[in-house]
């Protein structure tokens, strides 16, 4: 698209908003055609990403608590300042950019594939890649990854219209879009194959599988693909197929590492989130622990009720098998210690990881 624009459109500037990569693409383009670029980003974006952007010579403006917010200030400076709007993934010429990926995949894949899976924030890549894969083989499915709490395509694709969502997840930011596009919603209705939804935990598993394996460390949004892919082929039990997961960014922040690790043996059910209630009686905290018996608690936290009746204790413990932990629960509830499993339950994890690490950005 920027290759597009007459001499008198580079003279006056660019501005584009961004939550992800695109904001790097604007700025190299900029640099090459020798034109001012300014780049809107929500103020929650990690500093990996716009300190990568300012050192490729643009001009960093950190606006709005999400994208969309962020593309409304983009929109008004552009209006003000003769600036021209770079989309990131609303028009026919960013989209066709997004589809030299596809292109690529078919030219490098000559073999049978199963189905490319791609990362979706606004739909510019998958559109693009669906766009030209579906034209030259048509028999390879085209499939989106979501984060579950960041799932605006799948749920415009269900109703059959664009849905604008009220609350976006941020942890895998590249892809926190409230609303997609009508061009790429318009595409992705009529070519794509299906949207496969991951959770936070899935996502943090993922990035650690592709760090011990190939010693690359992808963004949340980078390592969507690769989540989806594998939950799709657990699901159909798909063996000796050939798939492609687009791993799509590196941006990660060296403090989210902590958390990634943590969540990644949830992700891989390796460890599990528990909530046991106790009686606030002499010997049951001991009881509790001899219930716990050999597993290995990882996280721990005691919570006495004011009313002197029962205290919360909320933990969580390592776990080498199902059955393990369907045991221990078992001989909690026999007990009658009720005990709830949270491994789940986002909100819980978040709460306990706070309380440990005071990790203000989750
Ligand atoms: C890391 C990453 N993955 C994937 C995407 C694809 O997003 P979209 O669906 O908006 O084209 C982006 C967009 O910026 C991104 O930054």
């Amino acid at each position: 698209m920027m290759a597009k624009l007459s001499r008198e459109q580079l003279n006056n500037g660019v501005i584009c908003s961004s939550a992800g990569n695109h904001a790097q693409g604007v700025a190299l383009s900029a640099r090459k055609l020798g034109c001012d670029a300014v780049i809107v980003m929500p103020v929650t974006t990690p500093e990996i990403k716009w300190r990568s952007v300012e050192r490729l010579g643009a001009t960093v403006v950190l606006k709005g608590d999400s994208y969309d917010e962020a593309q409304s200030y983009a929109k008004l400076r552009c209006e003000q300042e003769g600036r021209t709007f770079i989309p990131p993934f609303d028009h026919p010429d960013i989209i066709a950019g997004q589809g030299t990926v596809g292109m690529e995949i078919v030219r490098q894949l000559q073999g049978p594939l199963h189905a490319i899976f791609v990362p979706v924030g606004g739909g510019g890549l998958i559109a693009g890649i669906a766009a030209y894969v579906k034209r030259v083989r048509p028999e390879v499915k085209i499939i989106g990854v979501e984060p579950s709490d960041a799932n605006a395509m799948a749920l415009s694709l269900c109703h059959g219209q664009r849905v604008v969502l009220e609350h976006v997840g941020g942890f895998a930011d590249g892809v926190a879009v409230k609303v997609v596009g009508e061009e790429t919603f318009r595409l992705c209705q009529e070519l794509i194959d299906g949207i496969v939804l991951v959770s936070r935990d899935a996502i943090c598993a993922s990035i650690k599988d592709m760090f011990e394996e190939n010693r690359n460390i992808l963004e949340p949004a980078g390592a969507l693909a690769l989540a989806g892919a594998e939950a799709y082929c657990k699901y159909y039990g798909l063996k000796g197929e050939t798939v492609v997961a687009i791993s799509s960014g590196a941006n990660m922040n060296f403090d989210r590492l902590r958390l990634v690790t943590e969540l990644a043996d949830v992700g891989r059910k390796r460890e599990a989130v528990l909530a046991t209630f106790l009686p606030e009686e002499q010997g049951s905290f001991k009881k509790f622990a001899e219930l716990v018996g050999r597993m290995n608690i990882t996280e721990f936290k005691y919570r006495y009720d004011s009313n002197g009746k029962e205290a919360l204790v909320l933990y969580s413990v390592g776990i080498y098998t199902d059955h393990e932990l369907k045991a221990m629960v078992e001989r909690m509830e026999s007990s009658e210690l009720k005990t709830v499993n949270l491994t789940d339950n986002d909100l819980a994890k978040d709460h306990l990881r706070y309380f440990f690490w005071k990790t203000g950005s989750i």
